[in-house]
């Protein structure tokens, strides 16, 4: 094992949205539409709308408030949904503007400089575009070396992108390798489902993985990893430049796509996707404990991807076998809401610094794919 985890960085937008006030953008877009549809409800032609509720998302997934680049359009029940205005090709784009944001963080943590990183991987569910690779262009924003692409796993991008890390790492190609998670969920969120208007947040995360020989003397050793992916269509975004077949473009970006075709945007089958999931990466978290010859119950902590809380209770319990404190499974779902494959780093990078010379934890992530990664990391020095 020669490829170790040396820091991490988190940026977070200024904006930030409760439950409250989400409820109550959503519960006067639902009596707009109803007073709008008003004939063809009374004729039985269409369902009305039904309010959502602050106390039933709370309870239902342990969320009380995102973070957000654009808040007011959200909250505006004529928009429901972020406005990001587009950028020229002449500057630096938004992704690449907050990923390049949250690696400056890490690097400097580790006082790295950015011409000694050999590769950046932009691991994240939703890139805004084909090509050129965002990540060529925080390449170009921090000035590294080497090469860069991006990758997209989905929630599990950030776990998959510090495997693919290491591999680079062993193979030779690179001694510092950034691995960045921009997540601008909101921008496939459909504000105005209210089964899923809620879950939702905007962040960016980075996770610097380095050569043993280069890393700082305080660092993470990985001491096991296994990652598992497995065909679902319970957790879908069929986004994509295939499926461009809104002609409007009102030059905002993440529009297209919107106008009507809201299978375009996030869609799931949470009940399922409970269900499914948890006794899937509780499996996993398992039969790797048992492979590296690790008692679960030494891990000191867990920093699992952040979806839906009582999901993360209840692998713990699983893998534990008793109930969890709260410390040992920590929880940004409640100021972040879910953030993708940002979940589990915003975790360890807020919650770690206590861990002592020899301690063990484990980041694990999870969702569409579905994907699964568990990455097992001992604190050193
Ligand atoms: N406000 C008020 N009530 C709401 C509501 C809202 N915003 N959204 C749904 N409800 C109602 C439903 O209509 C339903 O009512 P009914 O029982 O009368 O039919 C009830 O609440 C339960 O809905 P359900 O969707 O079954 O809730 P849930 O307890 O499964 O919680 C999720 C929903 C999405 C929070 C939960 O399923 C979940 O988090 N699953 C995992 C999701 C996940 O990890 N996804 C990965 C994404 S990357």
């Amino acid at each position: 094992m020669t490829a170790v985890i040396s820091s991490t960085g988190l940026w977070t937008p200024e904006q930030s949205i409760s439950n409250e006030e989400l409820v109550e953008g959503f519960n006067a877009y639902v009596d707009k539409w109803n007073t709008d549809n008003a004939a063809a409800i009374e004729a039985g032609e269409l369902d009305a709308l039904t309010y959502s509720n602050a106390a039933f998302i709370e309870k239902a997934s342990g969320i009380k408030s995102r973070f957000v680049i654009s808040k007011e359009p959200i909250l505006d029940p004529n928009i429901m949904a972020p406005r990001i205005p587009a950028r020229s090709n002449d500057e630096p784009s938004i992704l690449a503007e907050i990923a390049a944001h949250a690696a400056k963080q890490a690097l400097e943590s580790a006082g790295r400089k950015s011409e000694d990183v050999g590769a950046v991987i932009v691991a994240c569910s939703n890139l805004q575009r084909g090509y050129p690779a965002v990540a060529v262009e925080v390449q170009s924003i921090l000035g590294t070396s080497g090469f860069a692409f991006d990758m997209n796993v989905a929630c599990s991008s950030a776990t998959f992108g510090i495997e693919t890390a290491r591999g680079l790492i062993a193979g030779g190609q690179a001694k510092s390798v950034l691995v960045v998670n921009p997540e601008i969920c909101t921008a496939h969120l459909n504000f105005k489902d209210r089964d899923a208007h809620f879950i939702f947040g905007d962040v960016a995360t980075a996770i610097l993985v380095e050569h043993i020989n280069v890393a700082p003397k305080a660092h993470w050793e990985i001491i096991g990893s296994k990652l598992i992916t497995q065909f679902s269509n319970n957790i879908r975004n069929n986004f994509g430049f295939l499926n461009h077949t809104a002609p409007e473009d009102d030059g905002m970006q993440g529009e297209r796509g919107r106008k009507g075709l809201t299978d375009k945007l996030f869609v799931q089958n949470g009940r399922s996707v409970f269900k499914e999931v948890v006794p899937m990466v509780a499996k996993l978290i398992n039969e790797e404990c048992e492979t590296h010859g690790i008692d679960p119950n030494n891990l000191k902590r867990m920093w699992l991807h952040q979806a839906n809380l009582n999901m993360n209770v209840l692998i713990a319990k699983k893998v534990l076998g008793k109930d969890v404190e709260i410390e040992q499974a920590p929880v940004v779902l409640d100021e972040y809401a879910n953030t993708s494959s940002a979940g589990s780093i915003i975790a360890f990078h807020k919650y770690s610094d206590d861990f002592a010379e020899g301690e063990t934890g484990l980041i694990c992530s999870f969702g569409a794919g579905y994907s699964a990664g568990a990455i097992f990391v001992k604190r050193v020095a």
